[in-house]
């Protein structure tokens, strides 16, 4: 099986450490201060809504299971970018999406050290029983010079993930905070530019 890139840096900090055992520390190079792999490009899907509001509280009274998701926007020099755009959307805990409001939609601006934090609600899944989207994020990052990136985020350990086709490893986030109703994901994004955008 082929390790990922992710999975190969692991692996060369491991060896870091444990040159000096072996007297070849200065051989080693260091590992980059972010995965610096641009991240992946998914469809941006039938439920995208233009101009959403600028805000990082996307859930105007929804009940359910909030998820804080915050990272940082970065080049592919692993350069914070700032005043990037983040435009993030998703469907409620029932798989419903709000299709003429901006309920669990709006974007925000990084800041100067490239970062952005969004209050929603953890998303449910939607679909028959041929096909079913696993959990998700739909998301839009674009730096103030660099092209426009449409993804989408999953969650680890969720059982629909094997069988959903757009399930992408490389997007997972990671949990920080899993406490009952308040879950706190990480996740930064790579945009295919080297320099701050
Ligand atoms: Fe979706």
């Amino acid at each position: 099986m082929l390790k990922s890139r992710r999975t190969i840096l692991r692996a060369s900090a491991g060896l870091l450490i444990a040159g000096p055992m072996f007297g070849n520390r200065q051989a080693l190079a260091q590992t980059p201060a972010c995965d610096d792999s641009p991240t992946p490009r998914q469809i941006e899907g039938p439920f995208y809504t233009p101009q959403t509001p600028r805000r990082s509280k996307l859930v105007d009274g929804l009940q359910g299971e909030t998820l804080v998701l915050e990272g940082r926007v970065l080049s592919t020099t692993c350069q914070p970018l700032a005043n990037a755009i983040v435009d993030l959307w998703s469907c409620d805990a029932a798989g419903e999406y709000d299709n003429s409001g901006f309920k669990l939609r709006g974007h925000q601006l990084t800041d100067a050290k490239g970062r952005f934090r969004f209050e929603t609600l953890m998303p449910g899944s939607y679909g028959n029983s041929s096909f079913r989207r696993t959990p998700h994020l739909h998301v839009k990052v674009q730096g103030p010079s660099t092209p426009l990136l449409t993804t989408q985020l999953y969650f680890p350990n969720e059982p629909l993930n094997a069988r959903d086709s757009f399930y992408s490893p490389a997007l997972l986030v990671k949990f920080s905070q899993t406490k009952p109703l308040l879950k706190v994901a990480t996740f930064d994004f790579v945009l295919p530019v080297q320099a701050k955008g």
